[in-house]
């Protein structure tokens, strides 16, 4: 039985003094809450504190980007041991703005899986296809493409330790969700691909969340369909009611 897995992607949002209200708020409804794995990703400069103020809670914590080396010369670039040092236990990589601003491609996205997972972070990989790619009826080749190429290497145990993130390119802040239909249908094609990678027993173990404007008031109907474990949430993650309300419709 696949645990379902809600996290919230801040994205540039949130000072270190806002980011302490929005925790403190989750954590006054989640912080004994067990049934849905619940995890908040602030920038990097309110990792600290948030990871103090979740201790003894329920709540996990992830970050958005990390560089694939252990240290070095690398300005303006943050680490995987540096996320651990604050607790961190997951990192989102190759996030759609990720790779539209700055360039990632899956070969990067794939090295920074590696690196995490040797520092045992769980990468949160995220896998999706623009509108022009959709209508030019490329689902399954993008999203196969990109698996193979964000995951290419992982043992099995290492796939088992990651989750995959479907985000749909157009349904990001956009308003715009896919219908569960259309995301389960997405969500079945990883399952296989991951069949093709591995067997069926780990594609049948690994969590695919869905991302791209869950919201209250969609998120029950998206996170019944069999294929889907969970949401990566942004804009609705950003208020406590919100985000509370969708960690709850996985239940
Ligand atoms: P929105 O929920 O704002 O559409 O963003 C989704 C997302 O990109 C989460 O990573």
């Amino acid at each position: 039985m696949r645990k379902k897995i809600v996290a919230g992607n801040w994205k540039m949002n949130m000072t270190t003094a806002e980011a302490a209200t929005l925790v403190t708020a989750l954590k006054a409804d989640l912080a004994n809450f067990r049934e849905v794995e619940v995890v908040v990703c602030p920038p990097f400069t309110a990792l600290a504190t948030v990871s103090e103020l979740i201790q003894g809670t329920h709540l996990d914590l992830g970050a958005q980007n990390m560089h694939w080396e252990k240290n070095g010369a690398y300005t303006g670039e943050i680490c995987a041991g540096m996320l651990r040092e604050l607790y961190c236990h997951y990192v989102i990589l190759g996030h759609s703005e990720r790779r539209q601003y700055f360039g990632e491609t899956d070969a990067i996205v794939n090295r920074k899986a590696q690196a995490a997972l040797a520092s045992s972070l769980h990468p949160i990989v995220c896998v999706g296809e623009t509108l022009q790619e959709r209508e030019a009826g490329q689902v399954e080749a993008v999203i196969t493409t990109q698996v193979q190429g964000s995951l290419a290497g992982l043992s099995a145990k290492e796939m088992l330790d990651s989750v995959i993130a479907y985000e749909p390119v157009w349904a990001i802040g956009t308003g715009k969700t896919a219908s569960s239909e259309q995301a389960q249908e997405v969500h079945a094609l990883i399952r296989q691909v991951l069949t093709g990678l591995y067997d069926a027993t780990v594609a049948q173990a690994v969590r695919i969340q869905y991302g791209g404007s869950v919201k209250p008031a969609n998120a029950r109907e998206l996170f019944a369909m069999p294929d889907i474990d969970g949401g990566l949430i942004g804009g609705a993650a950003l208020d406590a009611k919100s985000f509370i309300d969708i960690v709850r419709a996985a239940v």
